[in-house]
């Protein structure tokens, strides 16, 4: 059964009368207006004010699918993510509801026959175990008089296992399991009757699995310790979806079902390296629950920080970054595995499509970020591996100088048994928390500015024009003109902006823009009002000072790249395949290139391979890059490509490679074309109808793609135990021996 019907069918039970429940939306992962919790880590948080008796609706049942995630927290899975068959940060819960309707006897019938019954889920009760507080006569004798369930199969146990409560405080109540054998799948391979130990033993094995908890709400735990009544007992129920799915596709982990199987795929041909069942797999099935986790919170939201929940997201965020680091990633991973999320749980939570393109450019942003400094993080760690223990001043010194948080550090020196001093290392935070208090307090009031709301733009320049110098540089020493903050996002316009934002295909820069006191890593660039305004996380409140503004160099450097080899590519395409071939879109990133082109049908492979030593060709010519600004009829006659549907001023921008192509663009580009290096296709396919997409890789990473070809070959043959050149041949002789056999 494929999780998308799981969720269906549940829903529908539930709605479909006598029952009657009315189907509400996933409540958002922030529990708005609620200190006491981190994110929604249960079903019952978007209720726990109807619970309450605070707060009434006009139904008095629901059902839901909610997104929980249980990360940072009093509820915290992150450190087992990975390593067991059912941990996640994020995960879906369906649940039921009685707000003072009915009680424990529905609640047990209802849960019953959605697991048991034939149109259902179709459990065989034969495989099925339940759990009751053991001071829950009534729960046990219903469970016996409802569900027909032999009271050998019934289980009393304490507050540990059989009490529920949302957090320190809020509703609470005895709870009752359904647990379900997995140790086999057969139909009527009946689970003998089980000791109370050995019941105890097969669940903490994870043997007898656990995919239902009713929780019974009786009481409101109160911050002083003493539990009141809630105004009427009340049905909190709680389903994990991965879990159920898991048991309904018979597989033996959650990461196997169709909900992450889509993802560890994804990230299986982003790596290029097999997927591991085992152990070895924890780095994969870490990506696949970080990618959703990241992809729904920053959706609900939650923006990466050094505080809060933006810090909980961040942590979770580096911790992929390690574990796709391990798989030999260099660059992001993350971001287009979010994409992959969309594709999968986009259909139930639509506010993932919508945010779609944020959720990529923030996790993208992150990645980079994170990954400027954990190789010199990870040689550090790698000088301390001797030491008995990391001291509290190495573990501030990771965190401050190399972005490692805490848990990370402990993570990686736990993997080799080795101690951190925790205490040592808050109070170290601590006081460099103080140190930047007292900094801002004696240097800065509030620059004559008076009061300002928040998401307000602050101008401190008036009347001051924006330059935009990143044609010729991408580094400035300059000052903010304008800037606006809204939550821990920051917003600055700079006089002289070397930024390049988003445009012609071609992504936003990235990079730094360094204050006295201050540091903005830039994530993203914004056309704000025509100027364009850079933007990062920034916690603290922002006392603007002249800067120094630097946009990451490399990855500029690799986004011109690509963006001449464009140029070059579409240039060959005319040549080879027609001059029909027009320009129809593309994306011009710092690791590929994507563009598409009017044309019909496939193109040979004998065809493309024309066009890229073509293309090879020109670079390896060496040929200069010319930009001038002309008379937009001028640039026409003398034959510039130009996108049609665009409107173009009277003067235009054309970028010229002599003899080879003339385009109109206003992108920046490589001076000569052979710091493009080289040029490889990956991919060719159809886009939309007389539209095909090609995808290519130039510089580095064209370079990286040819080594990981070669090792992969080498892995082949060395599987087959030949050298890479005879490989052919042993497959031939193999398959010659098969067909004798
Ligand atoms: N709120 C209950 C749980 O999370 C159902 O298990």
């Amino acid at each position: 059964m494929k999780s998308s019907d799981l969720r269906r069918k549940f829903i529908d039970y539930f709605t479909a009368p006598p029952r009657s429940h009315r189907e509400v939306p996933s409540g958002s992962l922030v529990p708005p207006d609620d200190p006491t919790l981190l994110f929604t880590n249960a079903g019952m948080v978007q209720f726990k004010r109807v619970f309450q008796g605070l707060e009434r609706r006009d139904y008095a049942r629901a059902v839901t699918c909610q997104k929980c995630v249980r990360a940072g927290g009093k509820h915290n899975d992150l450190e087992q993510v990975g390593y067991t068959a059912r941990h996640h940060t994020f995960f879906e819960m369906l649940c039921n509801f009685s707000f003072g309707d009915y009680f424990k006897k529905e609640a047990i019938a209802y849960a019953w026959e959605w697991v048991t019954g034939t149109d259902w889920l179709g459990l065989d009760p034969q495989r099925l175990f339940i759990t009751v507080h053991h001071a829950d006569d009534e729960a046990r004798k219903l469970w016996r008089s409802v569900a027909g369930v032999p009271d050998d199969r019934i289980y009393g146990l304490g507050d540990k296992d059989n009490f529920w409560q949302m957090g320190d405080t809020g509703p609470c109540g005895p709870c009752s399991e359904i647990l379900v054998d997995i140790r086999s799948t057969e139909r009527g391979a009946r689970s003998r009757e089980l000791g109370l130990d050995e019941f105890v033993r097969l669940s903490e094995a994870g043997q007898l699995l656990e995919i239902w908890n009713l929780v019974f709400m009786q009481y409101d735990q109160r911050a002083d310790g003493a539990r009141s009544a809630l105004p009427a007992p009340s049905v909190d129920t709680g389903a994990g979806l991965e879990r159920i799915a898991a048991v309904m596709q018979t597989v033996a982990s959650n990461y196997d079902t169709d909900l992450f199987q889509p993802l560890i795929e994804q990230a299986v041909s982003i790596v290029g390296r097999p997927y591991d069942r085992g152990p070895g797999g924890a780095p994969y099935r870490v990506l696949a629950d970080h990618a959703r986790a990241v992809a729904v919170l920053l959706a609900d939201g939650v923006y990466p920080s050094n505080e809060g929940r933006g810090y909980v997201l961040r942590r979770i965020l580096r911790r992929a970054v390690r574990y796709a680091w391990l798989l030999g990633r260099r660059e992001p991973t993350l971001a287009p595995l979010t994409q992959a999320v969309n594709a999968v749980m986009g259909p139930v939570y639509p506010e993932l499509p919508q945010k779609a393109a944020h959720i990529e450019r923030v996790t993208r942003a992150e990645e980079e970020r994170f990954l400027e400094t954990i190789e010199g993080g990870l040689a550090r760690l790698g000088q301390l591996a001797n030491q008995s223990a990391i001291s509290g001043e190495e573990a501030f010194q990771l965190y401050d100088t190399f972005g490692f948080p805490i848990d990370l550090t402990q993570m990686i020196a736990g993997e080799r048994t080795q101690a951190v001093d925790v205490a040592g290392f808050e109070q170290a935070l601590e006081k460099q928390r103080r140190r930047s208090r007292a900094a801002r307090k004696a240097g800065m009031g509030d620059g004559g500015r008076g009061k300002r709301g928040v998401g307000e733009w602050v101008e401190l320049k008036k009347k001051v024009r924006q330059q935009w110098i990143g044609y010729e540089t991408t580094r400035a020493e300059t000052e903010p003109i304008a800037f606006r903050q809204t939550g821990d996002q920051l917003e600055l316009i700079l006089e002289d902006n070397p930024f390049y934002a988003e445009s012609g295909g071609q992504v936003s820069d990235t990079g730094v823009v360094k204050g006295d006191g201050w540091e903005l890593t830039v994530e993203a660039v914004e056309k704000v009002d025509g100027k364009s305004a850079v933007v990062g996380t920034f916690g603290d409140p922002f006392e603007p000072t002249p800067a120094l503004a630097q946009v990451n160099e490399a990855r500029r450097r690799n986004i011109e790249r690509n963006h001449t080899a464009t140029h070059l590519v579409h240039a060959a395409l005319r040549k080879i395949l027609g001059t029909h071939v027009r320009q129809a879109g593309s994306v011009v990133a710092p690791d590929r290139l994507r563009f598409d082109f009017s044309h019909h049908g496939p193109i040979t492979d004998e065809a493309l391979a024309h066009i890229e030593e073509e293309v090879n060709e020109q670079i390896w010519a060496n040929l200069p890059v010319a930009t001038r600004d002309m008379a937009y009829k001028e640039a026409i006659a003398a034959g510039a490509m130009a996108f049609f549907t665009e409107k173009y001023g009277d003067r235009v921008r054309v970028v010229d490679v002599p003899g080879v192509s003339l385009e109109l663009c206003g992108g920046t580009h490589v001076p000569t074309t052979g710091q493009i290096a080289l040029f490889r296709f990956t991919h060719e396919t159809g886009a939309a109808a007389g539209v095909r997409r090609i995808e290519a890789l130039t510089g580095p990473a064209a370079y990286r793609h040819a080594l990981d070809l070669q090792h992969r070959l080498a892995e082949a043959a060395g599987l087959l135990k030949t050298q890479p050149e005879h490989l052919a041949r042993r497959i031939e002789a193999m398959l010659e021996e098969n067909r004798k056999l």
